[in-house]
């Protein structure tokens, strides 16, 4: 497989938790010694759709971009910056909107679930238009391959029906990117098992996030939801909550879920807890102390994001002018 540009990018909802790093910074880590080049970006426009506090969204793009260096994330190898300081993300975004069919956004899984559901006259109009920006992004860098969740394979599948009906009015232009699915399952919270892992949860004791210190992992996963019948299988469906601990287990430690129940048979999922903690207390520790170094200098952060929202910049105005050239503005 080439990979010729790889671009993928993550909300900033503040210190990343295991989901996070399990679903995607993981996978953006590694794909750094698959692809000469990659761009990575904290996707701050993305987050205003729905409504921010001002203070508290400035903290998080920081935080989210600590986060991504303290795991890997490495700005001589991949371009990391923060959206906004771009402008011709928002300026692709126009392009593309005038182009797609408000219908193909209408019949978006995500907007069925989150927005078309809501009072009309509170949802946002940047939430219904939230997979053009995403498609804007992609490719505004001419992405041949994104790394994506399974729950936003069908805003790439749009992002190439976009991409297909561009290039068919203005000649061949975008290439049609394709999906790199992380091969782990979602991490469930460890309060609900039936809801993801997320920062939204006002229960802290719902996700492990990569500051938590060690005695926070231990007692996080004491209190994990499981059920009454004690010993480990896997069965997502009638047992989810043991089953999510099984899951991160299994990405944790790079073994196959049926391994880890042979592992742990005649075991109790209080064992399987234990253990668990200690080994997110092992893999976790190096990363909360690159996050509390970075958090210390600031002068650092500020200077990777300044270089590489130029190294962005310097890719996006060069494909820019080729569009707005195409589509008859210059
Ligand atoms: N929509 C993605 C999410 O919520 C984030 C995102 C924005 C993204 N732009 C992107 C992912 C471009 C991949 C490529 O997770």
């Amino acid at each position: 497989m080439v990979i010729q540009r790889i671009f993928s990018g993550i909300q900033p909802s503040g210190v990343a938790h295991l989901g996070n790093y399990l679903g995607a910074i993981r996978q953006w880590v590694s794909l750094q010694d698959k692809c000469e080049s990659i761009v990575y970006s904290v996707v701050d426009l993305h987050s205003l759709s729905v409504p921010q506090a001002p203070l508290l969204l400035k903290r998080n793009i920081r935080s989210m971009t600590v986060c991504l260096l303290a795991c890997g994330v490495d700005p001589d190898k991949s371009i990391i910056f923060q959206q906004s300081q771009v402008p011709q993300h928002a300026q692709l975004m126009w392009l593309l909107s005038c182009r797609t069919p408000s219908g193909w956004l209408s019949r978006m899984t995500q907007w069925k679930a989150k927005g078309a559901t809501s009072d009309r006259d509170v949802v946002s109009l940047g939430l219904f238009a939230y997979p053009v920006l995403m498609a804007a992004d992609v490719l505004l860098y001419k992405a041949t391959h994104v790394p994506v969740g399974e729950d936003q394979l069908q805003h790439l599948e749009l992002t190439r029906d976009i991409a297909r009906s561009f290039n068919s009015t203005y000649g061949a232009t975008f290439p049609e990117p394709k999906p790199l699915l992380s091969n782990h399952k979602r991490v469930m919270s460890l309060r609900n098992p039936l809801q993801k892992m997320s920062k939204s949860d006002n229960q802290e004791m719902s996700r492990i996030t990569l500051s938590d210190t060690p005695d926070e992992i231990r007692k996080k996963f004491r209190r994990a939801v499981t059920d009454s019948i004690g010993n480990i299988t896997f069965d997502p469906a009638e047992r989810p909550g043991v089953s999510n601990l099984v899951t991160i287990y299994s990405a944790v430690t790079e073994i196959s879920t049926e391994e880890v129940c042979l592992q742990f048979e005649g075991k109790q999922s209080v064992d399987l807890k234990e253990e668990l903690a200690e080994i997110l207390v092992d893999k976790l520790g190096p990363i909360r102390e690159r996050i509390e170094q970075l958090e210390s200098d600031e002068g650092y952060v500020d200077d990777v994001l300044t270089r590489g929202a130029e190294r962005a910049r310097a890719i996006a105005e060069d494909n820019i002018s080729t569009i707005t050239r195409l589509v008859g503005l210059s």
